[in-house]
């Protein structure tokens, strides 16, 4: 071969090979027309170079060059060629649809166990008593002390209360804060405190080292057990539904006399005994009582002139009941495909 026929078949393959490329009309297409132009096997270029090693010596360099040349346009070619199908393949598999609607994007929600505090707090309000808030380090007079339970009470053993010092504990129930707040404010005290506790206690269907209770107190001049049970029935009708009834057990506290603990009528079996309610057809709710004269001394009160009711629940409890759900775990793990559910 002739260095002029050499290059009349490089220019012919320069010709040719764009409109080839652009043909293609899929990826498979464009495979073929890449291994037709620049496949090492069989490829037109392949081809040239082979022709170029029989051309005679002198004319190889400005052959070579040619070659080389078109090669490179051809490569450049080939890959706008291949981006562009690639996009439009993309483009075919997720069409955009203009009449979809939009993604809901998850807001978070209220956790189940703070829809019961808030609706306990609601309920309350109603009934004009106002908020009152203590620190969960706790000094252990205010949390045992104060609350008349005896020096040797087993609720003070270091098994059962986290203990940050020696007269410093993680308060184990929300009680400290009827102290606190009779020791600040003068009664007429009508007041409501929600927050959590602490217990040294592990992980089981019905116990957790730390959750949630809301503490009540009524104190004035001639208060009786009678507001007591009026009041606390409202909260269940209120709470649970106008169909419900109430049923008070005597009970024992250190810091209530006389001490109860209500119960509601079980909501999902109406009394006739299920696994919420464990056969029995009611389910605890609160435990309550009058406050103790003991208690009403130590934050500064004359207890011939005062007396008042308390009142103390556990929301997580009541969530577990509400929805039917057999293990605190469930709500505490706070894992948010179950907390999903619960959006009010
Ligand atoms: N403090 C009690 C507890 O943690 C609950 C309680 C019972 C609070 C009776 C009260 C009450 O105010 O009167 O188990």
């Amino acid at each position: 071969m002739t260095l002029s026929e050499f290059l009349a078949s490089v220019e012919q393959l320069a010709a040719d090979a764009p409109a080839q490329i652009a043909a293609t009309a899929t990826l498979d297409e464009w495979t073929a027309v890449r291994t037709a132009l620049v496949g090492r096997q069989a490829g037109r270029i392949t081809d040239l170079m082979t022709g170029l090693a029989a051309l005679p010596k002198e004319a190889k360099r400005e052959a070579g060059q040619r070659v080389n040349a078109v090669k490179a346009t051809i490569e450049a070619a080939l890959d706008a060629r291949q981006a562009a199908l690639e996009a439009a393949a993309q483009g075919a598999s997720t069409p955009l649809d203009r009449s979809m609607p939009g993604r809901a994007h998850w807001r978070g929600a209220v956790h189940p166990v703070s829809q019961v505090i808030d609706e306990v707090v609601e309920i309350f309000r109603e009934l004009g008593f106002t908020i009152a808030l203590g620190p969960e380090a706790e000094g252990a007079w205010y949390n045992f002390g104060a609350l008349n339970f005896p020096a040797d009470h087993p609720a003070m053993d270091m098994h059962d209360t986290l203990y940050l010092g020696a007269d410093q504990v993680l308060r184990t129930h929300t009680s400290p804060v009827q102290v606190r707040t009779l020791q600040q404010y003068p009664p007429p005290v009508r007041i409501l405190a929600p927050g959590n506790v602490y217990r040294r206690d592990f992980f089981d269907p019905s116990h957790a080292p730390m959750f949630a209770q809301v503490e009540g107190l009524v104190v004035d001049e001639g208060v009786t057990f009678a507001d007591l049970k009026a009041t606390l029935s409202h909260f269940a009708r209120r709470f649970f539904g106008a169909e419900t009834t109430t049923r008070f057990r005597p009970s024992f506290f250190p810091f209530t006399e006389p001490s109860a603990e209500m119960d509601v009528r079980c909501g999902v079996c109406r009394g006739a005994g299920c696994g919420v309610c464990k056969q029995s057809g009611w389910i605890e709710i609160l435990g309550a009582g009058m406050v103790h004269p003991a208690v009403l001394e130590a934050a500064g009160l004359d207890s011939e002139t005062y007396t008042g009711w308390a009142f103390g629940m556990g929301p997580a409890r009541t969530a577990l009941s509400r929805h039917g759900i057999p293990d605190i775990r469930i709500l505490y793990d706070s894992d948010v495909r179950v907390l999903d559910q619960f959006v009010s």
